[in-house]
């Protein structure tokens, strides 16, 4: 997974926003397993955060076909220049979709 991708995730949900991520989890076995998480943020009476929520669908076998060379381009990125440069990737992959990262998790779940 590209570091880039959590620090996205945490800087929506820290922001009080819900986020639609495409994940690559290892298992105890050695295995990997794709899921499509909806991450949210729990609040109490005063608006703060106390926790935070994810619920993990089943991703589009479609859109793992282009979210894994995405993955693979922001760790290559990651590897030659760090975050820096794997948000430069992303920022330009996002440009040529036009859609922000919001908008690109939810079209290639559910709109491919
Ligand atoms: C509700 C919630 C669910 C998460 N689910 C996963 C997950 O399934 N797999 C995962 O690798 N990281 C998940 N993360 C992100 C991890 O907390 C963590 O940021 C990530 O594993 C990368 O580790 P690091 O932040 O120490 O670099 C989740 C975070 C939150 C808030």
């Amino acid at each position: 997974m590209p570091k880039i991708i959590f620090q996205t995730l945490w800087s929506v949900i820290q922001n009080k926003k819900e986020i639609n991520v495409f994940i690559k989890n290892l298992s105890k076995d050695g295995s990997f397993y794709w899921v499509f998480a909806n991450v949210t943020s729990s609040y109490n009476n005063n608006n703060d955060i106390i926790g935070f929520y994810s619920v993990r669908r089943q991703p589009n076998l479609k859109a793992l076909e282009i979210i894994k060379p995405l993955y693979q381009a922001l760790k290559q990125a990651e590897t030659i220049g760090g975050v820096y440069e794997s948000r430069k990737v992303l920022n330009s992959i996002l440009e040529k979709y036009q859609m922000n990262f919001e908008e690109l998790m939810y079209y290639l779940q559910y709109d491919i």
